[in-house]
């Protein structure tokens, strides 16, 4: 399988427009120690150049145009690779992308229910596309294996298992948590039986976390804050981490170094998180902890 980090920064990317964090001066001035990141996704592909989106983020497009491998393919006057979408929740920062594939052809879009729900009566998305693309909507059922099918029907050599985190709520939603409101994603290649765990927002470690990690040859974690108190410290949010839904890289830092996964991430990167500067003590503390801190354009084959 082939992993390709699209964004690996969370909502706002980095530098984020309205920002003036140190990361985001920096990022803004062109520093070499801190690099831009665009907003949240993830791409993988078993084979045949078939890919699947994780997540749909607003600079999609950039994202796409900066990917060769998701390029139209060359015999046909239009088209693209992207044979699905899976979505992990309904944030505005995995959803909002959606809109940008709407010029493509049909595709299938995977969500749990409660997140299905939650776009259909909060932030219509699933309205507008069904007059344009008509993605096909499948659900994502918290614990069971289903094949990552190419729109057309056939076989795309991947499979997924989704599992339920903290269910933690988007802002525009009423609601405080649903089960199925945030997941992690298992996908397996069923050739390679090489597995990707990502979860990019998770509260904390669980058991279902746990055990899909334990088998994982690549786990991509939330990397949003680096400790609990930074949303506030920084003067960015009345909310800590945890708050948010966000376990911080302190404390998940111990957890993911000792997985037995050769490629170990953080991703979903919030720009205030210090382990962004590349001369940070935050970053070397990564580093030697044998984890990466995500960049746009991060390759894995597992
Ligand atoms: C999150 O990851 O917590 C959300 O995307 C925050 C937001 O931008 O509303
Ligand atoms: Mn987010
Ligand atoms: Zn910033």
């Amino acid at each position: 399988m082939q992993i390709r980090i699209l964004g690996a920064a969370a909502g706002g990317g980095l530098p984020q427009w309205n920002c003036n964090c140190g990361n985001c001066r920096a990022a803004r001035r062109g520093a070499a120690h801190v690099q831009p990141r665009t907003q949240s996704s993830v791409a993988v592909s078993a084979a045949g150049g078939h890919w699947f989106l994780l997540n749909a983020s607003p600079d999609l497009r950039q994202q796409l145009l900066g990917c060769p491998a998701l390029a139209p393919p060359a015999e046909a006057p239009r088209g693209s690779p992207i044979a699905g979408c899976l979505l992990t929740d309904a944030e505005l920062d995995h959803c909002t992308g959606l809109l940008f594939l709407r010029e493509g052809p049909a595709f299938h879009l995977l969500a749990t229910a409660t997140v299905r729900r939650w776009l259909e009566a909060h932030l219509p998305i699933p309205t507008v596309l069904a007059h344009f693309c008509r993605p096909e909507w499948l659900e994502l059922v918290p614990g069971a294996w289903q094949a990552l099918l190419l729109p057309g029907g056939a076989a795309s050599g991947l499979r997924v298992r989704a599992f339920d985190l903290d269910g933690h709520a988007p802002r525009f939603v009423a609601a405080e948590h649903a089960a199925g409101g945030v997941i992690g994603l298992e996908i397996e290649d069923t050739r390679s039986q090489g597995k990707l765990v990502y979860a990019p927002g998770t509260g904390a470690i669980t058991p279902a976390l746990v055990d899909a990690a334990g088998g994982a040859a690549a786990v991509l974690l939330d990397g949003t804050f680096w400790d609990d108190d930074e949303p506030v410290r920084l003067g960015i949010g009345a909310r800590s981490a945890q708050a948010m839904g966000h376990l911080p890289v302190c404390s998940s830092l111990p957890w993911l170094a000792a997985q037995p996964a050769a490629v170990r991430v953080y991703v979903h990167i919030n720009n205030t998180n210090p382990m962004l500067d590349e001369s940070s003590a935050a970053h070397r503390r990564v580093d030697a902890a044998g984890v990466r801190v995500a960049c746009d354009g991060d390759t894995f084959e597992i």
